[in-house]
C-alpha cells in the first residue's frame, strides 16, 4: 500500500477521512479547505492509498518543545491519525508511524510527540507518557479561592490577538512540555471559534490579567447556563490559563471561580504541580483526575538528551532498548544545570530501559523510581537514584493543548 503526502486537491478527502474516524463530519463552511491548506503542512502528511482510494490519514505539526532547564528542541507532532474502518488492523498505522519517524529524522527532529485517542496504541512504537495532566472539576463557591492583586479584564478577540502570543512566548520555556505556536496556529487554533466547536456552550471569552498596565496572564473560557428548580447551576469551561507568575494565575482563577450563576468550573490538561489547590481554603472542592496527556518518543538519543538541562551534575551510562532499531544502543550522558552532552559508548550501562521508558522521563516527570519499581528500569538502586535526580525537573512538564 502506498503512503504519500497528499496534494492540495486531496484536502477535502483528507478532512473527511479524519472527521469520520472521530465520528464527525467535516465543517462545510466555504473556506474550510482553503484554511486547512494554509494551516497544515501538506508535505508533512503520510496518507495510505489502496489503489485510488484514500484509506487513512496522518500528518505532523512542526514544533519546538520546551525542555527542563529553559531550553527547547525540534519535535514532530504526530496528529490526525486515522484508518478507515474497512482497512483496520492490516498494519497501516505501523507504516504511517514509520513514515512519520523517517520524516522527523530527515528534518532533525530528535523527538516525536502526540496525544493519543487510546492509551493502548502508541507504547509499541516507543512512546511514553511524558507530560501527564490533571483534569480539574471545581466547586467554585466552596473552594474559597482568595482574591489576587492583578486587575483582570474581559477583552475582545482582537485585543487577545495582541496580548496572548507575547505572554505565551514569555512563559514558553518556563515549563517543559509546551509546544511553540506560530501566527497561523494562533489564528486557526486559538482565536477561530466556529459554532460547531462550542458543544452548546457560549463563544470563547478572553480574559487578561494586568499589573501596572502590563499584561501578565490570560485565560480563555466558555460558559454554559443551566437552571435547576429556578436555581442557577451554570458551568465555566477553562480552555487555557497561563500567567507569568503565581499572582497572575491566581488572579485569573479567582475571577473564573466567582462568576455569578456559574458555580461549576472545569479545566482540563492542567499541570500536576498546579499551585491552586494549595492556595484555596478548601482544596477538596478541587477534584483532580490524572490522565496521560502528551506522549513523547525519543528518536535521536544524543540529540535529545544533549538538548535539555539536568537537576544534578553527573555522568551516567544508559542502555536503550528499541525494538524498532531507531534509538537502540548504549550512551554516556554527562549533564548539569548548565549544559549536557551525550554520545554512544562501549562502556557497561549503569541503567537499562526501553525507549518508551526513557521517553516518559525525557521532559522531567518525577518517575524514575516508580518506573524502576514497575520493572521498567534495570540498574542498582544507587544508579537509578542518580539517574532520577539528574532527569527530574522541579517544574512538572505540561502541554496545555491537545494536538
Ligand atoms: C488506531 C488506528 C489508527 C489503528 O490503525 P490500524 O491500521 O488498524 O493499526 P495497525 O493494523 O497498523 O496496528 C498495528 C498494531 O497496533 C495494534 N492496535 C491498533 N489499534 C489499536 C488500538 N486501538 N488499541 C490497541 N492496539 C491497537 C494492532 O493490534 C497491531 O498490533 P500487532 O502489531 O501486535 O498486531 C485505527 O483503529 C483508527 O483509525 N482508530 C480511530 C481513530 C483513532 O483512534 N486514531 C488515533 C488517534 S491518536
Amino acid at each position: 500500500m502506498e503512503i504519500r503526502p497528499i496534494t492540495a486537491d486531496e484536502v477535502p478527502a483528507f478532512r473527511q477521512t479524519i472527521s469520520r474516524a472521530f465520528g464527525d463530519d467535516p465543517s462545510d463552511d466555504d473556506d474550510a479547505d482553503e484554511r486547512f491548506r494554509a494551516f497544515f503542512d501538506l508535505e508533512r502528511t503520510y496518507v495510505p492509498f489502496d489503489g485510488d482510494e484514500m484509506v487513512g490519514a496522518s500528518g505532523s505539526f512542526t514544533f519546538d518543545v520546551s525542555l527542563p532547564g529553559g531550553t527547547a528542541t525540534p519535535m514532530g507532532g504526530l496528529t490526525v491519525v486515522a484508518v478507515k474502518p474497512t482497512h483496520r488492523r492490516r498494519g497501516i498505522l505501523n507504516s504511517m508511524v514509520q513514515a512519520h519517524f523517517d520524516d522527523c529524522g530527515a528534518r532533525g527532529e530528535v523527538v516525536s510527540g502526540l496525544w493519543a485517542s487510546e492509551s493502548s496504541i502508541y507504547g509499541r512504537y516507543g512512546y511514553g507518557v511524558a507530560a501527564p495532566v490533571h483534569d480539574l472539576t471545581i466547586d467554585a463557591p466552596a473552594a474559597g479561592v482568595p482574591a489576587a492583586p492583578d486587575e483582570v479584564r474581559l477583552i475582545t478577540v482582537d485585543e487577545a490577538g495582541k496580548v496572548f502570543p507575547g505572554i505565551y512566548d514569555s512563559v514558553f520555556t518556563a515549563r517543559p512540555g509546551q509546544t511553540s505556536r506560530n501566527d497561523v496556529w494562533w489564528k486557526e487554533r486559538e482565536f477561530r471559534d466556529p459554532a460547531h466547536w462550542r458543544g452548546g456552550a457560549s463563544e470563547r471569552r478572553y480574559l487578561a490579567a494586568f499589573r501596572d498596565g502590563t499584561a501578565v496572564g490570560y485565560a480563555t473560557y466558555r460558559q454554559k447556563a443551566k437552571w435547576e428548580n429556578s436555581v442557577a447551576n451554570g458551568s465555566v469551561t477553562v480552555i487555557e490559563l497561563l500567567g507569568v507568575d503565581s499572582d497572575a494565575r491566581l488572579s485569573l482563577w479567582s475571577l473564573l471561580c466567582s462568576i455569578d450563576l456559574f458555580p461549576n468550573v472545569t479545566a482540563d490538561n492542567q499541570p500536576p504541580d498546579l499551585e491552586l489547590p494549595w492556595q484555596v481554603a478548601n482544596p477538596r472542592a478541587i477534584q483532580r483526575k490524572e490522565l496521560d496527556g502528551m506522549y513523547v518518543r525519543v528518536l535521536d538519543v544524543p540529540g535529545a538528551l544533549g538538548a535539555r538541562r539536568y537537576g544534578t551534575s553527573d555522568r551516567i551510562t544508559i542502555e536503550v532498548v528499541d525494538t524498532m532499531g531507531i534509538a537502540d544502543g548504549t550512551y554516556a550522558l554527562e549533564g548539569s544545570p548548565d549544559g549536557a552532552s551525550c554520545s554512544p559508548t562501549t562502556e557497561t550501562a549503569d541503567v537499562t530501559m526501553d525507549v518508551a521508558t526513557l521517553s516518559a522521563l525525557y521532559l522531567g516527570a518525577d518517575l524514575a523510581d516508580t518506573l524502576a519499581r514497575a520493572g521498567r528500569i534495570d540498574g542498582s538502586g544507587e544508579a537509578v537514584a542518580r539517574f532520577g535526580a539528574m532527569l527530574r525537573s522541579p517544574i512538572a512538564p505540561n502541554c496545555p493543548e491537545v494536538f
